[in-house]
């Protein structure tokens, strides 16, 4: 059995989860079930980026004492992150001893390579991406992502020699090709390194809040640099951490690629460890063509969907809308014309009218039916490439070409004069749909159970329920078959 791990970003809990948020851990749970499916054994990890100044200045807007604030946050995540029905399998926190521990042991490998020094950083930073900035970062002076000034600030800092890694990062990626997807964002990476970098800062001074620098009271480790270390903490390090290490998969947003493809590889090569295999930057979510997030206040709570439309409709909706690595605009037009025409529709007029008419012809009983074995070949092809939108297509070709059997041979016609004809008509459409369940667990976790309930045991289970509520929909299901 190998071992598979995957990752999302941990998130800042300046404010509760967003669709944003739940987009990359979506993804993430997506390629943790598949992986599962196909018998590996996953680590999948999330969880919170708590050492950050935001956190200090949320608890303080909320009136919390800060630990009550984070521990209050990082349990409202792990709710929602449950109501999605994500099956991670370490909720991180860097505020917790091992990851502390492991930072600090990271701290000392980098060291010993001789790869960090005292400086001074004298400059631009912006506390919305925790983040030191160039003037050729903004856009009319302000940080685009955050739409404020940044700070000007001047602090002796400890640094990290990111430039002798330049050339060490180009060979790693002319050697693995494959380390960043989609290729978009490669290119961006590579003409990032090609135009030279720079040394960082990766301490701060001392402010309430932080892990505390080795041997340094007055400085704290600065923020990335503590939190892109919670992926190690999670593998066990500075135990036994070889078994899970590298990580297979880090999913991250565009506004981070930066930080994963450049600063974390390069920090690993100085500790002698080696870099992930591979990280993917997805694009953004937006409204009204601007990024979703905390900082904007244009959120859109998750919680309130999965009320409106049920968690896999939700699940569904995010992976298919956009191809991998594209921005999308989120529309509750579009979300409804999805849930109406691929879902409600398709999928489950579908698995509705083929379990009443079994129930109804074959009198519920149907007996071992082994799952179709339709060529997926286009289906594992996308996985591979974590294209998921396209995976979600390649399954929705055998709904379609489903309902358009039925169509064609109308069961329910042929009942009328010959109930053999019938039964080989339906076993063939249960069948399919058995297989269409098992290609959809990793999507829609709970649709995939439910609709293999229905059939489950050599006969008709109607107790499942409708799978995905549409009133009109219904009726209409239940005309055609008396009809
Ligand atoms: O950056 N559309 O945390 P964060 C799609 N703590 N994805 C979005 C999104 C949107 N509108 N908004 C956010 C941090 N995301 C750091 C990470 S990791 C070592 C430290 C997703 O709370 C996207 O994956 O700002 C993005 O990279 C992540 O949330 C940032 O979350
Ligand atoms: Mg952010």
């Amino acid at each position: 059995m190998s071992k598979y791990f995957v990752t999302t970003p941990i998130y800042y809990i300046n404010d509760k989860p967003h669709i944003g948020h739940a987009y990359a851990t979506i993804l993430a749970d997506v390629v943790a079930r598949y992986h599962r499916q196909r018998g590996n054994e996953v680590v999948f990890s999330t969880g919170t980026d708590e050492n950050s100044q935001k956190t200090i200045q949320a608890a303080e807007a909320s009136g919390q004492e800060l630990g009550v604030y984070t521990d209050n946050m990082a349990a409202q995540w792990e709710e929602v992150w449950k109501a999605l029905n994500i099956s991670y399998t370490r909720f991180v926190r860097t505020t917790e001893a091992d990851h502390k521990k492991a930072v600090h042991e990271f701290i000392k490998r980098v060291e010993k390579s001789g790869d960090i020094y005292k400086g001074t950083y004298e400059g631009l930073y912006c506390t919305g991406c925790e983040e030191f900035k160039r003037e050729s970062d903004l856009v009319d002076s302000k940080c685009p992502l955050h739409n404020r000034l940044p700070d000007k600030i001047k602090e002796d800092n400890y640094f990290f020699k990111l430039s002798k890694y330049q050339q060490p990062l180009l060979d790693f990626y002319k050697k693995n090709p494959d380390a960043i997807v989609p290729a978009s964002r490669r290119n961006e990476v590579l003409s990032f390194i090609e135009r030279g970098l720079e040394d960082f800062s990766i301490s701060r001074p001392k402010k309430v809040w932080g892990i505390s620098w080795p041997d340094d009271k007055d400085q704290v480790v600065y923020v990335w640099f503590d939190a892109l270390i919670n992926y190690l903490t999670v593998a066990g390090f500075p135990g036994e951490f070889s078994e899970t290490w590298p990580a297979d998969l880090h999913i991250v947003g565009k506004d981070i690629t930066k930080f994963h493809s450049i600063y974390w590889p390069a920090m690993l090569m100085s500790a002698a460890i080696e870099p992930a295999r591979r990280v993917l930057g997805t694009g953004f979510f937006t409204v009204e063509g601007q990024k979703i997030s905390k900082s904007l206040g244009n959120a859109i709570d998750p919680l309130e969907l999965i009320e409106i439309y049920g968690v896999d409709a939700l699940r569904y909706y995010l992976l298919r809308e956009i191809p991998l690595g594209s921005d999308g605009e989120f529309t509750r037009a579009r979300f409804d014309a999805l849930y109406n025409a691929d879902l409600a529709n398709e999928l489950g007029n579908l698995v509705q009218r083929v379990a009443v008419m079994s129930n109804r012809y074959l009198e519920g009983k149907i007996g071992e039916i082994p799952p179709h074995s339709h060529d997926v070949s286009n289906f594992e092809l996308a996985m591979g490439e974590l294209r998921f939108e396209k995976a979600l297509e390649e399954i929705w070709v055998l709904v379609k070409g489903l309902n358009q059997y039925l169509e064609e041979e109308k069961p329910w016609t042929v009942a009328k004069s010959d109930l053999d004809a019938t039964s080989d008509i339906l076993h063939h459409a249960i069948s399919d749909i058995l297989q269409i369940a098992t290609l959809l667990l990793p999507f829609m976790p709970s649709t995939s159970q439910k609709i293999a309930s229905i059939f489950a045991n050599g006969t008709i289970n109607l107790d499942a329920g409708v799978l995905f509520p549409k009133a009109d929909t219904i009726e209409k299901t239940e005309l055609e078959i008396k009809g």
